[in-house]
C-alpha cells in the first residue's frame, strides 16, 4: 500500500457497499441457477469488508450480523432491502441523524429505542454525530455489554451524540485511528494486547518505523496504554485520548507519559464521568466563542448610534434602492455588523474576551504557542511579522522569489535583505524553492565576515504556489547549527490545511518547531551532537564541508523561534482576507512589545466582524473534520493526476507535472518520483517524507498545456469562458489546478471531461487542417515548450546601497533606494526595447532599479529597488508576453535611479 491507494480504503468502502447493493440487486431478480454465483460473490465482498466494517459504528455489529444472517438462510429478499438501507443511509450520511437507519429489520418499535445510537430522537434539534473509540482489554463477547454501557449513558441534555466502536489491540486500535473518519475521541482500557488479528503489513511497518516500538517481544510488554495515546495523537492530534487504568492513577496523571492524555481514569469509576469527559472534550472543540457570540449579538435589540449604518440593516431594508443587497446577503449579515467592541464583540486589537480565546484554540489547532487572527490576508500578517521581528540595519536571509508582501515588509522595517535564490524550472518558467545548501552558505559567509549577530530571520516559503514543500525540521536545524538563535518566518498561505494531514504536519512549521523542541529534550538527540561535535571540532566557516554535512545544533544553545502565517481563506472555510500567525517561540516575551506594535501598525481599527468569525468557525471545523476533508482532499488530487496522465487521448497534450518533473533529482533522495510507484511502499512514502530535502504537495497540480498549443494565460481563458473552469494560476505552457476540502468527485470528472472534450478537438483540428495545421501546431508548441527565456537571478545591489561593496554577501539597503525614487528628480525612465539599455549594459553606467517590477506571472520581483539590472533580467523582460507587470509602464519605460545621484550617494549614509 502506498500513499495513492492509503486513502481510497476509507473512499473505497462507499465504493463497496454500493457494489454489494448492485450484486444483492441482481440478487433479487436471479434465475435460480445463477443465484449461487452471485451469493458468492456476495459473501466474498461481504468477507472483504470485514475489517474496516469493525472499525466503524455504522451499520455496526448488530446490523452486520442481520446481513450475515440473511446470507447465511439465503434471504435474497431480505438481504437486498438491508444491503439498500445501510448503504443509502451511508451515501446520504442520514445515519447520523435518521435512527431508523440503525434499526435491525424486523425489531419492534419498543426494543429499538435503546438501541438506536443517535438517540437523537424525534422532535429534537439536531445532535452533531461522532464515533469513540474503545480500546478494551475484555473478550469479544463482552463487547456488546460495554457498548451497551456507553448507549444508556446518552441524556437528552446532551448537546452531541456518539456511538462506541470497539477493537481489543494496539493494532486494531491504530487502524481504526487512521480510516474511521467519525472517531473524535479514544478510550483506553489498559491491558489489551498488540496484534491485529487482520493481516496488515503496511501497518506493521509504518508503526515499527514512525513510533519505533513493536520490534517483537519488546511491543508486548511495553506499555501500550499509553504508547497508544502517544501515537493516537501523533497521527490525528485533535483527538481527545482518555486511559482507564488501575495502576497508580496519581503518579501516572502528572508523568511525561499521560502528557497526551486527556484525562486519566481509575478503572472502577464512574462510567458517566467518562461520558461526561467525552462530551466535555467535543465541546470544548466545537465552541466557537466568538462566533457563538456574534450570533448572541445579532439577536440582541441593540440600538446603535455609532459610525456603521449598515449595521442592523435599517438602510438597507428600508430603502428604495439598494434593498436587493439586503435580499442578497440576508439580514443577519447586517445584524452582525458592528464598530463596537464591547457587549462581549471583544477589541481584536486588545483582545481579552472571545477573541482571546478564539485564538488560544487557533493556535492549539495548529500546533503553536499563540495566534493572532489577521483581517487583511497573509500580505499583512507577514508585514506584521516583519516589523516586530526586525530593526533597520538587520539582516535578513530571504527567499527572493517570495511573495511581495515580506520585500514591502523588509522596507518598511529597514532591514537589508540577503536575497537567496530559488532552484529554477526554467521548463515551465517557474522557481522551485529554497535548498538548503545556499542558506547555509549565506549564514557560513556572514559568520566568516563577523555579520552573523546582525542576521535576525530567516523567510521562505511553504508551500510554494506550485507546491514545492520544504524539509522544515532540516532546514532549521542546519539553520540553528550555525545560529542558534535565529528566528524564522514560514510564510504557509497556502498551507495550512497541512497541519490536519498526517503526512504533511511533520513539513509544516509548527510541526517541525514541536519535533525540534522534542529533539533537543531527547537524551539520544544529545549524544549524537556530542559525536558530531567531535567529529566537526569549532566550525570554521569557510570549511566547505559544512555545506555537504548535516549540522546539528547544539541542544544547550539552541532557542526554538518559529513564526507561521496562513492565510485561512486559502484553505480552509474562512471568507476572504483571513488569515492567522501562529507562535512558537521560546522568547516571545522579548518580542512581545514590538509584536504589539507591529500589530497595531498594521491592523485596521474597524476589523471586520464577519471575518473573525470564520476564523474561529473555520478552526472548529478542521479540529472536528480537517482530518477527513484534507485526506479526501488529497485523495482526489492523487486520483486526478492519474486520470489526466494515464488518460490516452488527455495524456497526448496534457500533464500533470509529477514529483520527479517538478523537483530536481539531487532533492529527492529517496528516489520518489510519483505517487503509485511500482513496488514502492507506504514506509517509503513515510521515508520521503521525512528526509527528502523538496516534497510536492500532490493538492496542487501543475496541469502542462505547452504541448497543446495553448499558454497558460490562453489556457485559462478557455477553461474559464468554454468550461466553466476556474483555475489558480499560469505560467508560460502550464497553468495550476488546486484541489481543496472543497472539492468533490464531481469536479473531477468535470475536468476530465474538459480536457478529454479539448483534446479531442485538437486531433480533430489537426486531422482536418492538412500539413499547413499541423507544422503551425509543432512551431507553437515548440516555442512554448522549447524556447523559454532564462530565469534570472537577483545578482547584486548596488554600491551606493551597500555598507561594503566587496563582501562576499549580497545583502544591502534596499530602503534607502526605494525613498530616493520618491524625489522625481531622482528617477530616470529608459525604454526597455531602446539600444541606450544595450548600450549601458555593454558600457555603463549601471541600469539601477528604482521599483520592485513584479510580472505576473511569475509573481515575484524580478527587480527590487537598487538591484543592478543584468543582461539576464533584459532578455526576460523582453521575451515576457504577460500583460501584467507591477511597477513597469511600457509606454514610459524602466524607472531607474540616475547614475550622479548613487554616486553622489555614500555607503549606508540615510536618506530619510
Ligand atoms: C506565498 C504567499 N504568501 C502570502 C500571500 C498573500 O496572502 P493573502 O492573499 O492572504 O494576503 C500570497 C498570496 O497569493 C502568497 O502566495
Amino acid at each position: 500500500m502506498e500513499l495513492s491507494n492509503f486513502f481510497s480504503a476509507s473512499e473505497g468502502r462507499l465504493d463497496r457497499w454500493r457494489t454489494l447493493h448492485r450484486i444483492a440487486k441482481m440478487l433479487v431478480g436471479a434465475a435460480d441457477r445463477d443465484a449461487e454465483t452471485i451469493w458468492q460473490e456476495a459473501q466474498k465482498l461481504l468477507a472483504d469488508m470485514g475489517p474496516i466494517e469493525d472499525f466503524c459504528g455504522y451499520p455496526g455489529p448488530r446490523l452486520m450480523a442481520q446481513l450475515n444472517g440473511r446470507l447465511q438462510t439465503a434471504d435474497r429478499i431480505g438481504f437486498a432491502r438491508l444491503v439498500q438501507r445501510i448503504s443509502s443511509a451511508l451515501l446520504t450520511n442520514s445515519y447520523r441523524e435518521n435512527p431508523e437507519a440503525w434499526k435491525a429489520e424486523e425489531e419492534a418499535e419498543e426494543h429499538s429505542a435503546d438501541v438506536l445510537p443517535p438517540s437523537i430522537g424525534r422532535g429534537q434539534s439536531r445532535k452533531p454525530y461522532f464515533e469513540v473509540l474503545i480500546v478494551s482489554p475484555g473478550e469479544r463477547s463482552m463487547w456488546p455489554q460495554i457498548r451497551d454501557v456507553f448507549r444508556r449513558l446518552r441524556r437528552v441534555e446532551d448537546q452531541f451524540i456518539y456511538e462506541p466502536v470497539i477493537v481489543g489491540s494496539f493494532e486494531d486500535a491504530v487502524l481504526a485511528t487512521v480510516f474511521n473518519y467519525n472517531l473524535q475521541a479514544v478510550v483506553i482500557s489498559d491491558g489489551f494486547g498488540f496484534h491485529s488479528h487482520y493481516t496488515v503489513p503496511a501497518l506493521r511497518e509504518i508503526l515499527l518505523q514512525q513510533v519505533q516500538i513493536g520490534k517483537g517481544e519488546q511491543a508486548v510488554t511495553r506499555d501500550l496504554g499509553t504508547t497508544l495515546a502517544r501515537l493516537i495523537r501523533r497521527w490525528r492530534p485533535e483527538v481527545d485520548v482518555y486511559l482507564t487504568t488501575d495502576r497508580d492513577v496519581g503518579a501516572l496523571a502528572g508523568s511525561d507519559e499521560a502528557a497526551p492524555i486527556r484525562r486519566v481514569f481509575y478503572s472502577v469509576e464512574e462510567p458517566m464521568e467518562i461520558h461526561l469527559a467525552i462530551l466535555d472534550g467535543i465541546e470544548d472543540r466545537y465552541e466557537t466563542p466568538y462566533f457563538d457570540n456574534l450570533k448572541k449579538y445579532a439577536a440582541r435589540p441593540v440600538g446603535t448610534f455609532h459610525a456603521l449604518p449598515i449595521a442592523r440593516g435599517k438602510s438597507i431594508f428600508k430603502s428604495n434602492w439598494i434593498r436587493d443587497m439586503g435580499e442578497f446577503y440576508g439580514a443577519n449579515l447586517f445584524l452582525a455588523e458592528s464598530s463596537a467592541t464591547t457587549g462581549g464583540l471583544d477589541s481584536l486589537l486588545e483582545p481579552t474576551g472571545n477573541i482571546k480565546v478564539a485564538q488560544e484554540k487557533a493556535a492549539r489547532a495548529l500546533g503553536g504557542d499563540r495566534s493572532f487572527f489577521v483581517t487583511n490576508g497573509t500580505s499583512t500578517s507577514n508585514k506584521i511579522v516583519h516589523q516586530a521581528l526586525l530593526v533597520p540595519g538587520d539582516i535578513v536571509l530571504i527567499d527572493r522569489d517570495c511573495h511581495k508582501s515580506h520585500h514591502y515588509g523588509v522596507v518598511l522595517a529597514g532591514a537589508q535583505p540577503l536575497y537567496i535564490d530559488a532552484f529554477p524550472l526554467p521548463q515551465y518558467s517557474m522557481y522551485g524553492s529554497l535548498a538548503i545548501k545556499p542558506i547555509k552558505k549565506a549564514l557560513l559567509q556572514l559568520k566568516a565576515e563577523g555579520k552573523l549577530d546582525r542576521a535576525k530571520l530567516v523567510v521562505l516559503t511553504n508551500c510554494t504556489f506550485d507546491g514545492h514543500v520544504a524539509n522544515v525540521k532540516q532546514t532549521m536545524l542546519e539553520c540553528l547549527a550555525i545560529k542558534p538563535d535565529l528566528s524564522f518566518l514560514w510564510d504557509e498561505a497556502w498551507f495550512g490545511f497541512a497541519r490536519f494531514s498526517s503526512f504533511l504536519r511533520r513539513r509544516t512549521a509548527m510541526g517541525a518547531a514541536e519535533a525540534i523542541r522534542e529533539m533537543m529534550r531527547d537524551p539520544e538527540y544529545r549524544t549524537r551532537y556530542e559525536k558530531f561535535k567531535a567529529d566537526v571540532g569549532e566550525m570554521d566557516p569557510k570549511d566547505p564541508r559544512l555545506l555537504d554535512i548535516h549540522l546539528l545544533p547544539d541542544p544547550d544553545k539552541v532557542r526554538v523561534r518559529v513564526y507561521e502565517t496562513d492565510s485561512v481563506h486559502k484553505s480552509m472555510s474562512s471568507l476572504r482576507q483571513g488569515s492567522i500567525i501562529v507562535v512558537a517561540d521560546q522568547d516571545f516575551h522579548k518580542v512581545e512589545a514590538s509584536f504589539k506594535e507591529a500589530f497595531f501598525t498594521h491592523t485596521s481599527t474597524s476589523p471586520n466582524l464577519q471575518i473573525i468569525a470564520t476564523i474561529d468557525v473555520a478552526r472548529r471545523q478542521m479540529e472536528l473534520e480537517g482530518y477527513e476533508l484534507v485526506s479526501r482532499a488529497i485523495q482526489l488530487a492523487i486520483e486526478i493526476r492519474r486520470e489526466i496522465n494515464n488518460h490516452p487521448l488527455i495524456s497526448k497534450y496534457f500533464r500533470a507535472a509529477t514529483p520527479a518533473e517538478m523537483i530536481p533529482e539531487e532533492y529527492r533522495q529517496s528516489g520518489f518520483t510519483d505517487w503509485g510507484m511500482p513496488g514502492w511502499r507506504m514506509i517509503d512514502t513515510m521515508g520521503a517524507l521525512d528526509n527528502d530535502e523538496f516534497y510536492l504537495d500532490p493538492t496542487r497540480i501543475t496541469l502542462l498545456c505547452g504541448h497543446a498549443g495553448y499558454d497558460g494565460t490562453q489556457f485559462k481563458g478557455l477553461l474559464a469562458n468554454d468550461y466553466d473552469i476556474q483555475i489558480n494560476k499560469t505560467s508560460r505552457n502550464s497553468v495550476l489546478v488546486q484541489i481543496n476540502i472543497n472539492n468533490t468527485r464531481s469536479d473531477l470528472a468535470h475536468l476530465i471531461k474538459a480536457l478529454a472534450d479539448m483534446a479531442r478537438a485538437i486531433d480533430k483540428r489537426l486531422e482536418e487542417g492538412g500539413e499547413a495545421e499541423k507544422a503551425a501546431f509543432r512551431s507553437r508548441v515548440k516555442s512554448l515548450v522549447e524556447d523559454v527565456p532564462d530565469l534570472p537571478d537577483f545578482q547584486r545591489f548596488h554600491d551606493a546601497f551597500r555598507d561594503d561593496p566587496g563582501s562576499a554577501t549580497q545583502e544591502g539597503h534596499m530602503r534607502a533606494a526605494y525613498f530616493m525614487a520618491y524625489d522625481a528628480g531622482n528617477r530616470e525612465y529608459v525604454k526597455l526595447f531602446s539600444k541606450e539599455i544595450d548600450e549601458r549594459l555593454a558600457k555603463g553606467p549601471e541600469l539601477v532599479s528604482a521599483k520592485f517590477v513584479i510580472p505576473y506571472p511569475p509573481g515575484f520581483p524580478i527587480m527590487v529597488p537598487g538591484q543592478v539590472i543584468t543582461q539576464e533580467i533584459i532578455t526576460f523582460m523582453r521575451k515576457l508576453d504577460v500583460k501584467e507587470i507591477h511597477g513597469y509602464n511600457a509606454a514610459v519605460g524602466l524607472e531607474l535611479l540616475k547614475p550622479e545621484v548613487l554616486a553622489a550617494r555614500k555607503g549606508n549614509q540615510t536618506i530619510i
